[in-house]
Order: C-alpha cells, then structure tokens, then sequence
C-alpha cells in the first residue's frame, strides 16, 4: 500500500500525587520504517493552584472559579478511536497500536489556562480539538482571508467524535521546546451586553454567587446583600470585573504555566498596574530579548487590528492573546478564543478604544492592548 502517516494514539495515565495527568502520545513508526513525528513539551507538574480535567454545568464564565474551571496542565482525551471502527483507516491505527514498542512511546501534556475543564480533546499530530460553539465557527470562517488570519490558529474546520461536534485548529505550543505559557483575556468587560440584559431581565437573587464573592472578598457584599446572603447575577459579573484589571487596564491575566513547572490561576484579583508588571516581569524571567520579541509582535497585532475588516464589525469578548515563548527565546503572540465574538448588525462598526457605555457595544480591545503594551515597555528598565 501506499506510504503510511505516523499514527498519534493517546493513553491517558495518572500521576497521582502531582495532580498532573499526562496523555501519552503513542506514535507508531511509519511503516515503511522511517522516524516517528515527535514533539517536546516539559515535564510539568502542577503547584497547589494547579491542577485539571473533567467537566462543568453549563452557566457560562460568570462562574469562573469553580473546580470545573481548567486550572494548567490538563490531560487531552483522543477522542472517537472507539466509535468508528468500520473506518479503516482507524483499524489500520488499532492494527498499528498494538505493534508499538514501548520505548516508540512519548509523554506528552497539554497546556489550559483557562475555559472549561473537558472542552478540548487531542486531535492529530499538531492540532487540538474545541467544543463546537456556533459563534466561533462562524469567526473562524469569516476570519478566512481578513488580514487578522495570520495571528490566529490554523482552522481545520468541524470535526465530529463520539457523536459531539469539535472545532479543529493548530495547537499553537506544537513548536515550542518547554513553553512558557500566558493567557490575557483582552477588553473591559468580559460579558456580552446581551447577557447583560439577560441577566437584569432575571433579577433572581442568588446564593452561589454571594459565596463566590464571599471567598473572593468578604466585604464585598453591602449590607443588603449579607443580610440576604444573596446577589443577583448582574451584580456578580458587573464586581468580578472591578475586583482583576479588566474593567481598569482593559485586559486581565487568566493563567500562567512556565517551564519550570509552576501553573497559576489565581490572578482574579490581579488589579493594579504594579502587581500586573510584576506578575509579567517574573513571565519573561527579566529576558529583555523576549520583552523585545513581544512587543514587536504586539505591535503588529496592533497595526493588523486595526486594517482587519472582521475586527472592525465583531464586538470581540472574552478573547485572549495567548503568550508563549521558551528556552530558545523565541516569542510568539496569538489572538485565541472567539467563542463569545459577535458580528455587528449591518453598517455598524466599532472603533475599540473609546469608553464602553451600554448600548455601544464598545469592548475596549485596543485601549487594553496599548496598555499591555506600556507594560511591556515599561519592564526592560526594570529587569536590567
Ligand atoms: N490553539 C491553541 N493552541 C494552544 N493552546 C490553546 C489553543 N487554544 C486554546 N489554548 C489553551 O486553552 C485555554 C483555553 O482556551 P479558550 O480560551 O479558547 O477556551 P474557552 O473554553 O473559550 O475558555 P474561556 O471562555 O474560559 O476563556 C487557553 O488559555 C490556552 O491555554
Ligand atoms: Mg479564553
């Protein structure tokens, strides 16, 4: 037959102990013999505010913090070997997986700093899977040939496993030899104003919520509110966007995995523009080349956003830039996570920047990327 792919197989073990479980890529030799695709990440291990997988109720990211919310170093299923076995590309695979030799095997882990636990999967070599969401099929395909292309994943369009619809794109650490990992989640607020009327419409008064704020900040709630032991809803999300940057710096940082192992997620109330540069300055490890890189790069997403027809007639919320760089130093940025980007009715544009006032649908993207910049700008004076 003709020349067979290298075939991506994943066991999922468990290490107990470090809270870390790693999948397994088991990569069968080509068979006309030649080497196995291989990938490198670091050994990680998850710190206490690490750890990961499983899956989650369906309210949306108000409730954030929850143990449903992926914390770092996940374990990606591979989905669908068991459910199409008339395929017989698969039984060449199941054919294949059995004459793997254990030393053929490579560990690998995946890195997830933020969205729900179980909502990616392992694709094949190279890409990784996404919950489908109608709205971010609908950027990614609309994304198709705008100038903004270049900083967003590959899209390798809809794929369906066990039966559930995934979003197929490039895993962007592939290329990375022990990245370093960081997701900033852009703009001033991280709601729709849709859900903002959803939410006012629904005035319910909400237990969960004042816990969650509780935990947080124990005088958060007002005097009404602890009386109640309650908030609504539309308060929770409005305070959780004051308590990080988000509402001040327009963006917030979501998570950070370095090389070292270390996982964070505890950024929420990440505020001030001291402890934002802090938390950056100790990202890059002081490397000024790769403050450099960044900026450089952030330049250029700011220069491309702003000649992006998509980017001018989408309300883009909830989207991050995903950092990454490793030993080599080099520097990557990349613009992920449209789930909740939504198209402008016709003729309406937005322009980014200006202040956000209900019923503009402005989401301060830009604001939030020029203030990341300054930080940026302002760390080599203080790493040297
Ligand atoms: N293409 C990719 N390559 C590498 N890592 C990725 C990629 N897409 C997402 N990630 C990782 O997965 C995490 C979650 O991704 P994403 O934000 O798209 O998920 P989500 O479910 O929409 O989460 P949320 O709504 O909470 O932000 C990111 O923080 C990043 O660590
Ligand atoms: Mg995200």
């Amino acid at each position: 037959m003709a020349s067979a792919r290298p075939v991506p197989q994943l066991t999922v073990t468990t290490e107990e102990g470090s809270g870390a479980r790693e999948l397994e890529y088991e990569e069968a030799e080509e068979i006309n013999g030649s080497a196995p695709l291989r990938r490198k990440l670091s050994t990680s291990s998850v710190s206490s505010t690490g750890s990961s997988v499983g899956f989650e109720e369906s309210e949306d990211d108000v409730l954030s913090d929850n143990e449903t919310k992926s914390k770092g170093i996940v374990t990606l299923e591979h989905v669908g070997d068991s459910g199409e076995q008339a395929n017989p590309w698969r039984t060449l695979k199941t054919v294949i997986h059995w004459h793997v030799v254990a030393s053929q095997r490579k560990r690998l882990s995946w890195v997830q700093l933020a969205g729900h636990k179980g909502s990616f999967k392992a694709g094949e070599e190279g890409t990784i899977l996404k919950k489908y969401t109608e709205n971010e099929k609908l950027c990614f395909e609309r994304l198709k040939g705008d100038v903004l292309e270049q900083f967003v994943p590959t899209y390798g369009g809809t794929v369906e496993r066990d039966g559930e619809i995934f979003l197929r794109m490039r895993d962007l650490l592939t290329s990375f030899d022990g990245p370093n990992v960081m997701d900033c989640k852009m703009g001033v607020r991280t709601y729709l104003e849709d859900e903002l009327v959803r939410a006012r419409e629904k005035p319910k008064m909400r237990r969960d919520l004042y816990n969650k704020m509780l935990e947080v900040d124990s005088e958060a709630p007002t005097a009404d509110e602890h009386r109640q032991q309650a908030v609504t809803k539309l308060r929770y999300m409005q305070w959780r966007e004051t308590i990080s940057s988000t509402s001040t710096m327009g963006y917030r940082i979501e998570g950070i995995k370095k090389s070292d192992g270390t996982c964070r997620t505890d950024f929420k109330k990440t505020h001030s523009r001291e402890e934002v540069t802090e938390v950056f300055k100790d990202f890059v490890s002081g490397n000024e080349k790769i403050t450099r890189s960044y900026i450089r790069r952030l330049e250029d997403i700011k220069q491309t956003l702003k000649a992006s027809d998509f980017f001018m007639k989408h309300e883009v919320i909830g989207s991050s830039l995903l950092f990454i760089h490793d030993h080599t130093e080099r520097a990557e940025v990349w613009l992920i996570d449209f789930g909740k980007t939504t198209a402008l009715p016709d003729g309406q544009t937005l322009d980014h920047n200006k202040p956000w006032l209900e019923g503009n649908r402005e989401d301060g993207y830009l604001w939030g990327l020029e203030n990341l910049l300054f930080t940026l700008h302002s760390l080599p004076a203080q790493c040297s």
